[in-house]
């Protein structure tokens, strides 16, 4: 069975709320909280695939504890080869608008970079945003959620991209 890290940096608790729900769904998954579980970017290393979650901040900003191993990554360039990774976390399209996810579509690019195999793009089709750096080729490139003006929609977008990635990742 894939071993499965679920990596996630959450400051109001939306995106710690998606990464455990994934863990629910996801058998052999783990959760690794940037703040308290992160050890290094050795981590990232232990695991078949990665799943990679944070809120944006800022003018499309990652979550505060991704700072310093975002930084590590970019300059120590692991080889993440053979690596399934996937996107997660959480934004706010309406008062934000203007860098919806952004830090999905920055995270995206980085661990492609590293030699990573990039899985779970969604349907933009349901969001209403001016802009994203997270859109590739027409679509989100992983999962967004956004609990301060669609609540509603969270769970069901969470469980239905686990199981797009149980398919796509043949999990
Ligand atoms: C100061 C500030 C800046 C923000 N910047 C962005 C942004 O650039 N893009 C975005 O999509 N959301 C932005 N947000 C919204 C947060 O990402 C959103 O509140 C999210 O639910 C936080 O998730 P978390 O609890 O997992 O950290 C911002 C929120 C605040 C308070």
């Amino acid at each position: 069975m894939a071993t499965i890290g679920i990596f996630f940096g959450s400051s109001s608790g939306v995106t710690r709320g998606a990464a455990e729900l994934l863990c629910e769904q996801l058998s052999g998954s783990e959760l690794i909280d940037m703040e308290e579980d992160f050890d290094g970017i050795e981590q990232f290393e232990e695991f078949d695939v990665l799943l990679i979650g944070s809120s944006t901040w800022g003018q499309g900003d990652p979550q505060r504890d991704w700072v310093d191993p975002l930084f590590d990554l970019t300059n120590d360039s692991p080889d993440l080869s053979g690596k399934k990774v996937a996107f997660f976390g959480a934004g706010d399209q309406d008062k934000h608008g203007e860098h919806f996810l952004s830090v999905l579509g920055k995270m995206h690019d980085l661990f492609v970079s590293l030699g990573a195999d990039a899985y779970g793009f969604t349907s933009t089709d349901g969001y209403d945003y001016k802009f994203s750096l997270a859109e590739r080729g027409g679509k989100f490139c992983g999962l967004g959620i956004d609990d301060v003006n669609q609540e509603d929609l969270t769970e069901e977008r969470v469980v239905s991209w686990a199981n797009q990635l149980k398919i796509e990742m043949g999990l």
